[in-house]
Order: structure tokens, then C-alpha cells, then sequence
């Protein structure tokens, strides 16, 4: 299996600067068999990335989009629409969650509806720093990936990312704590049994699981190491172009 590196832009870089930022990581990184890397700019700038991005060394990756194709949803833009710009989305990112109030049920339809377009939805899952603080790590868990897949077809679940990020890891959060690996091994082993109890073994075996939570070249290694994690998905630390490459290369050496 490949070792996915993410870096997720969020709400930062004009389209001039993700271009400028696009170039230089196109120069500093080779073609890796091993390492898939991808990046989710914001909306505006995929476009114009598409017809820079040489997709043998990089691929796109959608912060966000639509559950329907087309239609009058002002505002929105579709995974339809997408198409063929993109080879990844998130779906379920913690900010659309907590931000912008998005709930299992619309986050299975995006997932599906990702899949429906030919795009890999990078399903984000994780718990609150309350919810782990009342011991509801494991149900909270749980209910989002089932939920999350609810309206995957069993033949597509090969299909889907999973990315374990908790809430109270992510750079972002108020007062954010590193996971340590142990606590990232047990909520990936959870995942994988959740899988594999849904899904069969067989079926799930090869789903990717991403860890993320202020993930840097510091603790990149320690993270990649943990049994059953395959790659990284990467917030702040992915716009600092040296960091960013930094971790791909960690993840390149930890795989040889
Ligand atoms: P972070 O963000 O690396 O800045 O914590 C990760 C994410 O939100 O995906």
C-alpha cells in the first residue's frame, strides 16, 4: 500500500501563491512509487492547478463540495463539477462539522456522492476533546465512520480514505495537544475493526487510515510508524513549503 501525504491548505493562498507554491514543490519532489502526495488548495485555485499539476508526482485533493451534481443551490459547487479537476476530497473535515454545522447525514451523502463522480473521499473522523475527556471516543468514533459510509455501496467501500484526526490535536484548536502514538494506535485499531466487522476483513483490509492533528516534521516519524497508519494528513505545517517537503521525505525514509 502507498503512504498518502496530504497537505490541506484550508483557508490560505491567493491563487497566485498556491501557483508560486505549486512550481517549487513540482521542482523539489520526484516521482515516488511508495508516497502518494496530494494537496487540497482552496476552490478557486484547483482550476488553474489542474493544468499545472503534473499528476505523476502530485494529485488535487477538494477541501469541500456538494452532495448534488447541479440544480439551485446558490452558492455551492459539485464534486460533478470537479470532475476531472481532482483525484481526492476531504469530506467531513472537523472545521465543516463544528464551523459550518455539517452532520452525518450530510456528510455520507457527500462521501457518495464523491465516489458517484470518480473522486476518493478522504473521510475525516475524530472526537472533541470533551467527548474523549466523558470516555465517548469509541462511540463517537464509530458512529461517524458508519455514519460517514452509510450510503457507500458495499462493492465501493474499497473506494474511501479514512483520516483519524482528533479535534483537540488539530493546530487550530484552542488550546491543541500532540496525540501521542499510542492514543493514534488505538483509535486506528478501532477504525480497522469497525471496518472489518461492517465491511468484512477482506473488503477493508486495504482502506487507507491517515492520522492528522498538527502533524510536523518533528513528530511525522513517531506518527508514521504507528501500526496501521498510512500516511499523513497535514494542516499548518503544509503551508510552509521546506516543512511540507520535510515530511514527505520522512515519509519516504520510513518506508525504505
Ligand atoms: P493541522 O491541521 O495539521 O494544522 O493540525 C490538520 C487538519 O485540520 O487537517
Amino acid at each position: 500500500m502507498k503512504t498518502y501525504i496530504v497537505g490541506n491548505w484550508k483557508l490560505n493562498f491567493t491563487v497566485g501563491e498556491a501557483s508560486i507554491y505549486l512550481h517549487k514543490l513540482l521542482k523539489a519532489l520526484p516521482s515516488y512509487r511508495d508516497i502518494q502526495v496530494a494537496v487540497a488548495p482552496p476552490l478557486t485555485a484547483l482550476q488553474p492547478l489542474s493544468l499545472q499539476v503534473d499528476r505523476h508526482k502530485l494529485k488535487l485533493c477538494a477541501q469541500n463540495a456538494f452532495y448534488r451534481d447541479y440544480g439551485a443551490y446558490t452558492g455551492e459547487v459539485s464534486f460533478n463539477q470537479l470532475r476531472g479537476l481532482i483525484d481526492y476530497s476531504l469530506v467531513g473535515h472537523s472545521e465543516r462539522r463544528y464551523i459550518f454545522h455539517e452532520d452525518d447525514k450530510t456528510v455520507a451523502k457527500k462521501v457518495a456522492a464523491a465516489i458517484r463522480n470518480h473522486i476518493t473521499p478522504i473521510l475525516c473522523i475524530g472526537e472533541t476533546e470533551s467527548e474523549r475527556a466523558f470516555g465517548e471516543t469509541a462511540d463517537v468514533i464509530r458512529d461517524q465512520l458508519i455514519g460517514g459510509l452509510s450510503e457507500v455501496a458495499d462493492d465501493n467501500i474499497h473506494k474511501v480514505i479514512i483520516a483519524y484526526e482528533p479535534v483537540w490535536a488539530i493546530s487550530s484548536a484552542k488550546s491543541a495537544k500532540l496525540a501521542t502514538p499510542d492514543e493514534v494506535a488505538e483509535v486506528v485499531r478501532l477504525i480497522r475493526a469497525t471496518l472489518a466487522d461492517t465491511y468484512g476483513a477482506k473488503a477493508t483490509a486495504d482502506i487507507p487510515v491517515l492520522f492528522g492533528g498538527s502533524v510536523s516534521p518533528s513528530n511525522a516519524g513517531g506518527y508514521l510508524t504507528v501500526p496501521g497508519v498510512d500516511g499523513l494528513l497535514v494542516g499548518n505545517a503544509s503551508l510552509i513549503l521546506n516543512e511540507f517537503i520535510d515530511i514527505i521525505n520522512i515519509a519516504k525514509r520510513v518506508r525504505s
